[in-house]
């Protein structure tokens, strides 16, 4: 049986990756990028100063800006998505993730966070979940991010686990990516994502029953 389960924050216990999506959304239509869905895939679990990089790139703008004024377009965003923070509480817990957590606790299983987010504390706050999570990993302290599995392997050193013997659950292919990286097995939320050692349709199929039959593919 897997010894820990390790979560994504940002479209996996709560769904504010829609919510960075409207934040990028505004930035780039004030510098003429227009971004859909489809290029915020690829910004899923990628930090704040590469998101931006990915936007300019998609926009063929990557030599229209200082390092300057792309700081101040992050902070930007930044402020947009903190203040759009405010609407979370604890109902905005995306289905199964709290009934998941107690079956965790109660099955005495350690439960980590691995987000790059620098806005992971004070979300978890907004949720009420703070207290669920034995560690977070600090994002303050990653050098890469996702897919490099740095961030995974900061949080199953935290827990005092092997990476081989927990689970890690993922929305984003990078996600996918780093926990496959890190020897953890790995669940993807949403069936188009790749790679993934079990995918499901989305968080409400979750449980800790389901997860311990995951396999390595
Ligand atoms: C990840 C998100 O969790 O955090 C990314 O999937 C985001 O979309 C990254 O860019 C960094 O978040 P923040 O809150 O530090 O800008
Ligand atoms: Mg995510």
């Amino acid at each position: 049986t897997p010894q820990a389960v390790i979560f994504d924050l940002d479209g996996v216990v709560t769904d504010t990756a829609h919510l960075h999506f409207l934040a990028w959304r505004q930035i780039a239509r004030e510098i003429d990028i227009d971004i859909d869905e489809q290029i915020n895939e690829q910004l899923k679990g990628i930090s704040r100063m590469d998101s931006l990089e990915r936007i300019l790139r998609y926009g063929g703008a990557e030599q229209r800006f200082s390092q300057h004024q792309k700081q101040i377009l992050a902070e930007r965003k930044n402020t947009l998505y903190v203040e759009s923070l405010k609407q979370l509480n604890p109902d905005s817990v995306l289905p199964g993730i709290a009934a998941l957590l107690a079956e965790l606790h109660g099955a005495n299983i350690p439960v980590g966070l691995a987000s790059v987010s620098l806005n992971a504390p004070r979300i978890l706050d907004a949720l009420g979940l703070t207290h669920q999570f034995d560690y977070c990993a600090d994002a303050n302290l990653i050098k890469r991010s996702k897919p490099d599995p740095e961030i995974f392997l900061a949080a199953c050193a935290g827990l005092g686990v092997q990476p081989e013997n927990c689970i890690g659950i993922e929305d984003a292919q990078a996600g996918i990516a780093a926990i496959n990286a890190s020897g953890m097995l790995s669940v993807g939320i949403g069936l188009q994502l790749q790679d993934a050692d079990l995918r499901l349709p989305s968080t409400a199929s979750l449980s800790w029953p389901l997860l311990q039959t995951v396999k390595r593919n």
